[in-house]
């Protein structure tokens, strides 16, 4: 292909790519797009360029029409620069009944942002979403791969006092 984009892959993204990829039956390896969307967002600071996902449609021999559906309806993906450490915090259902707007509010407090921005040292970008499916532990947020559950003033305080 003359304009391929495939070259913005890792050898080592491929790698893991890859491991996704086998998972499918051979004709459907299209099924690894959320995965592969993963890995190469996670190996360009935590957002996807458009030529990223030309790259991975190219690897899954996909549209890029049907890869960018896929990454503007899922809230893990950025389709802009994102901070070093990404801040989702749930504000659905289960969180909303036991305090989003307070968690919410406090983040926005400390951290002098609101939802959607980064912070000028570009540390830290906040970011409302759906249900992460903890809803046992509401409220709840994600910071990068991990999740805080039953947050309080204090608790977010300490997360975020810990993050570099
Ligand atoms: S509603 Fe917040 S994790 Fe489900």
């Amino acid at each position: 292909m003359a304009d391929s984009k495939l070259h913005l892959i890792s050898d080592e993204a491929r790698k893991e790519i890859d491991q996704w990829v086998a998972k499918y039956p051979p004709d459907q390896k299209q099924s690894a797009v959320m995965a592969a969307l993963q890995i190469v967002q996670d190996a360009n600071q935590g957002w996807l360029t458009t030529e990223l996902m030309d790259a991975v449609a190219d690897y899954l021999s996909m549209e890029p029409i049907s890869v960018y559906e896929v990454a503007t309806f899922y809230s893990m993906y950025e389709l802009k620069p994102v901070g070093r450490h990404k801040v989702s915090v749930c504000t659905n259902i289960s969180c909303m009944l036991c305090g989003s707007d307070d968690v919410v509010a406090h983040l926005q407090k400390r951290l002098g942002i609101g939802l959607g921005r980064t912070t000028d040292d570009g540390r830290i970008t906040l970011k409302e979403v759906e249900c992460l499916g903890a809803c046992g532990g509401a409220p709840m947020m994600q910071v990068g791969k991990s999740y805080y559950e039953n947050l309080t003033p204090e608790k977010i305080d300490s997360i975020l006092d810990n993050l570099e």
